[in-house]
């Protein structure tokens, strides 16, 4: 048993139900984008979004069933989340996602684009029939997030002067908002008061930016093995994250490597090994704890429970994947 499965152990069935739904929610609509969507949602995730939702949800309604609302919130969440993959794969030119060749790798740029908004506006229409316009103006809200965090950093390529305050920004907008809306939304359909749906709210923008910059730092650390995604993808393409603006503070020769974009022989190499020499990595993980911690705050508002335990374990897990 992976750590994910045990850790979402009061969720399994739940999340076991929602993997088959999102095959068939997607796949009766359009056969030629089932193809692709079949090859994504098979390929799996860690299904850290929806194991959120689904927690939150159940935290939310002490004594009581988590209603079908709640498990169609779970699942927009997760078809969001990989509609968003999709296209970002197209923009970074990424070759593997979840351990298998990306859906424009496989069926070409034209289909991922179009399986992407295919996904985007399937995820509306089943926010729509949820019939609360409070979720569905939180959700709108993180669609517009979404196409604004890939702009911003398109916008930002190369761009040494970033500041750690527009990193953060920018991880909100492509990251945290999905899981701070989602979570807030969750607590809503509970009928939680406003005060306990804004805690989640929190919970969630902490969490994602842990979750973003522990991403960033495995770009780094990590390989395609463990990953399922290629590695040292974000400093080639110019992607400035926690650990490259930590190292610049120490390393002034890496701005010019940088602003060059590499262009000589050796400077991705040189580059490498500023950042690894310097206390970037370090300080990034210190970053993404403290966002852990100012997590696990937020959930002082939650009556006790074991989903509120999982959901203080899972600030740890997210930290957990670096080690
Ligand atoms: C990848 O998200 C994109 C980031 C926000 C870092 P996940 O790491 O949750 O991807 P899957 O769903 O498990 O494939
Ligand atoms: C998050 O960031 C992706 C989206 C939210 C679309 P990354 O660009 O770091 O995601 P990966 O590393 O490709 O999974
Ligand atoms: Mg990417
Ligand atoms: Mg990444």
């Amino acid at each position: 048993m992976t750590l994910t499965t045990s850790l979402f152990s009061l969720v399994e069935a739940d999340l076991q139900l929602l993997a088959e739904n999102l095959k068939t929610l997607v796949g009766a609509r359009h056969p030629i984008l089932y193809a692709a969507a079949e090859h994504l949602f098979g390929a799996g995730g860690k299904r850290v979004r929806p194991a959120i939702v689904l927690l939150i949800s159940r935290a939310t309604m002490p004594n009581q069933k988590i209603t079908p609302r709640h498990r169609r919130l779970a699942e927009i969440t997760e078809m969001i989340h990989t509609a968003s993959l999709v296209h970002d794969d197209v923009v970074d030119e990424s070759e593997v996602r979840r351990g298998v060749p990306t859906v424009h790798t496989r069926f070409g740029n034209r289909v991922a684009i179009l399986a992407g908004d295919f996904l985007f506006a399937q995820s509306s229409w089943y926010l729509a029939s949820l019939d609360n316009l409070e979720v569905v103006k939180l959700l709108s809200e993180v669609i517009m997030d979404l196409a604004r965090g890939e702009i911003e950093q398109g916008l930002n390529r190369f761009e040494t002067n970033l500041s750690l305050e527009a990193y953060q920004a920018k991880s909100y907008y492509k990251t945290a908002s999905l899981i701070a809306n989602s979570g807030k939304a969750a607590a809503i359909l509970s009928e939680t008061k406003a005060e306990i749906a804004e805690h989640l709210y929190q919970y969630g923008r902490h969490i994602g930016l842990a979750f973003q910059i522990v991403d960033d730092i495995l770009d780094f650390t990590g390989s395609m093995e463990t990953l399922g995604k290629p590695a040292l993808s974000d400093l080639k393409s110019g992607n400035l994250t926690a650990p490259v603006l930590f190292a610049l503070e120490e390393k002034p020769y890496l701005e010019v490597l940088i602003e060059r974009e590499f262009a000589q022989e050796g400077d991705l190499e040189q580059a490498i090994a500023y950042i690894e020499e310097s206390k970037g990595l370090e300080r990034s993980r210190e970053l993404a704890a403290g966002h852990a911690r100012d997590a696990i705050k937020q959930l002082d508002v939650l009556p006790p429970s074991q989903e509120h335990q999982a959901l203080v374990k899972l600030a740890d897990y997210v930290l957990s994947r670096l080690y």
